[in-house]
């Protein structure tokens, strides 16, 4: 093959010429003397015509009853044409086929439906499929563009370790794992690490993997998750607030530029990302036990809310399924939420954080905080909190030499995927999802 190579996302560029294309066929349709093999390479999918009378029999041959994902490379003129999906066909002139895959064993995903269990046995090849491989796409565009989003403003990244002496978000969901003659964890949060960092550099952020031994069975819910969390020295409640709603409506709109094509293959009903701007409606707890206490008096809601609980999932959807915007919902009570918080100083039983929930349902995607900035007072949370002392001592050290008020949020990547590509499920939001029942493949 002499054509230059290329891509399927960059074909446009050689309309008219001749290229080489490096990938698998996704689909073949035959119509006597005329094939229509349909190749994918990563970057996208094109439609190939190849009609018996204009190429050579071996080309029409090698093509012909061709299996699904068995791989290729074609070579082709690029023809323009408004009907096909991306805006061009190849009309093919030579390929050579690296691997048919055999006619006994074929490609387990075909283009019917399957079940869910299946399709995650198979993840390994269903994210092969061009939903799939929309999404992971669009998954890679939201990192960046939140790497984007603090790099720019001013924020050094600091990676905080993964294995960790002591718990974060409560000892629950801990994973244990042996350090030689220790008990370690997984990380649930780089929080308290970054806290450090953000005394050292003002304005820091991390991105990592995180773990929770979640036993909670639910759309929303892995075991292993990726977190975007910045730290701000001198942040109050109202700057975390401000910080949220610009990071959401600056990764909606990234997408909505540059992953447009995506969603729509995803299937997406864009116009609802079209309305994410800026200023998010804000509400506090309290207005929210009002708001799912008047759903329960409608019969929206099974159980009535009782003022003091933690919001469960149901209660999350109702409340994010009332904005059409991202809601942000602060002051929690403290007795809820995790030992770090600062409390309110109009009403201490509150803890200054705050969650935000996406619209249509999807729930928690940020949550946040001030931090406690007493030494004397978050040592006696962490007493009563039973957890250990010692593992704490440099975490009480950045309230004694030099103490500032100072705060951040922990974004899920996951949970921001689901929102912004409209799916039903997390699972599907990276490439292998670790969840209660699933370690494989
Ligand atoms: O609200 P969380 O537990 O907050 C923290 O971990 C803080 N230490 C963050 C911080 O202030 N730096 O978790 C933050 C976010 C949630 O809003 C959610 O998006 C995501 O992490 N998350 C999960 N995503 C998928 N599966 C799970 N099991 C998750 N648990 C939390
Ligand atoms: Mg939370």
């Amino acid at each position: 093959m002499s054509s230059p190579v290329t891509t399927i996302a960059e074909i446009g560029k050689h309309e008219g010429q001749s290229v080489t294309i490096r990938g698998w066929l996704y689909n073949l349709r035959e119509s006597g003397k005329l094939l229509f093999p349909i190749f994918r390479d990563g970057s996208g999918t094109i439609q190939g015509v190849v009609p018996k009378n204009a190429v050579p029999p071996e080309v029409f041959d090698a093509i012909k009853g061709l299996t699904q994902e068995s791989s290729v490379i074609v070579e082709g003129k690029v023809r323009a044409d408004k009907r096909a999906p991306g805006g061009y066909e190849l009309d093919v002139s030579n390929v050579q086929v690296l691997q048919r895959v055999p006619e006994d064993e074929p490609f387990p995903i075909s283009l019917k439906e399957h079940g869910v269990d299946f399709l995650m046995d198979n993840r390994h090849l269903w994210i092969r499929t061009p939903r799939q491989a929309a999404i992971l796409r669009t998954r890679a565009e939201i990192i960046k563009a939140a790497r984007d989003f603090f790099d720019d403003r001013g924020f050094v990244l600091t990676d905080p370790p993964i294995l960790t002496p002591a718990a974060c978000e409560g000892t629950t969901t801990l994973f244990p794992v042996d350090y030689f003659d220790e008990q370690a964890y997984l990380t649930q949060s780089g929080q308290l690490y970054i806290e450090a960092t953000a005394m050292a550099l003002g304005k820091v952020y991390s991105f990592g993997p995180t773990f929770r031994a979640e036993k909670s069975k639910t759309r929303r819910h892995l075991t292993e998750f990726w977190m975007v969390e910045p730290e701000v020295a001198y942040a109050t409640l109202e700057d975390l607030m401000d910080l949220s709603e610009s990071l959401i409506s600056f990764l909606v709109k990234r997408c909505l530029e540059k992953r447009r094509a995506d969603l729509v293959t995803i299937g997406r009903d864009i116009s609802k990302l079209e309305k994410i701007s800026t200023p998010f409606p804000r509400i506090s707890y309290d207005e929210a036990v009002k708001m799912l206490q008047e759903g329960h008096a409608k019969g929206a809601l099974e159980t009535k809310f009782e003022w003091g609980g933690d919001f469960g999932s149901p209660d999350e959807t109702y409340l994010s399924a009332q904005f059409e915007k991202p809601v942000m919902i602060h002051r929690y009570p403290a007795k809820v939420k995790a030992f770090y918080m600062e409390p309110d100083p109009q009403r201490p039983e509150l803890a200054l954080c705050v969650d935000v929930l996406a619209p249509e349902g999807y729930g928690e995607i940020i949550g946040g905080s001030q931090r406690m900035a007493s030494y004397e007072l978050l040592l006696k949370r962490i007493r009563e909190h039973g957890l250990p002392e010692e593992s704490f001592k440099w975490y009480l050290d950045l309230r004694k030499y030099g103490g500032v008020p100072h705060g951040g949020f922990g974004m899920g990547i996951e949970r921001a995927v689901a929102w912004i590509c409209g799916l039903e499920h997390v699972r599907e939001t990276i490439p292998f999802a670790r969840t209660l029942h699933r370690l494989y493949p």
